[in-house]
């Protein structure tokens, strides 16, 4: 097949953008040295074994839910109150979202309501650290537990953030995800 080069085309590969400026023929799409550098420095802040920069916080759940293989036919229990991401991020994986309510007194994912809503059916739970303000997760990892369900924790709102003195990240089975810019 013969490439017909469209009018503006670069001649030359344009240097990657989470890369150091000024670096050239570097083709766009392939992480520099920088993004490795940052991946092992985030993850070393949160008290990961691993970091990967993902594209935006919304794909990052979607990937994490797809990655336990949840998908067609599944629920995943997701507060009211949060950024439509953590909804979309179930649908966008093929499940179903159950939304729940969240405690009038932390604005996080009411748990009693949690519990009530796991059905056989239930193959995660949310939680949003919102504004970090952080869910409670004690309660929410023995739920998780008891019912052998996992837990992505969405911490768009909560980078660096501590329960009981740990990274909320390394007490899950499931899977850490928030932006670089904390929105
Ligand atoms: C609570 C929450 N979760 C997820 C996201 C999604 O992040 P992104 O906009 O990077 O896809 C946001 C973004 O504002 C958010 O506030």
């Amino acid at each position: 097949m013969t490439r017909k080069k469209l009018p503006g085309t670069p001649r030359e590969p344009r240097g990657g953008s989470v890369d150091a400026p000024g670096k050239k023929h570097r083709p766009p799409l392939e992480p520099g040295p920088k993004a490795a550098e940052f991946e092992t420095a985030f993850a070393a802040y949160q008290g990961a074994r691993h970091g990967i920069l993902m594209m935006n916080g919304t794909v990052t759940m979607e990937v994490a839910l797809k990655a336990l293989g949840i998908g067609w036919g599944d629920e995943v229990v997701v507060p009211a109150l949060t950024f439509v991401a953590t909804a979309y991020a179930p649908m966008a994986a093929g499940a179903l979202p159950v939304i729940v309510d969240v405690e009038p007194r932390t604005w996080t994912i009411d748990l009693d309501q949690v519990e009530a809503a796991v059905t056989p059916r239930t193959k995660a739970i949310m939680p949003v650290h919102l504004g970090q303000q952080m869910a409670d997760m004690d309660r929410l990892m023995e739920i998780a537990a008891r019912h052998g369900i996992a837990v992505v924790e969405d911490c768009a709102h909560a980078h660096g953030q501590r329960w009981s003195g740990r990274e909320s990240r390394s007490m899950t089975h499931g899977v850490r995800c928030g932006d670089e810019d904390g929105g």
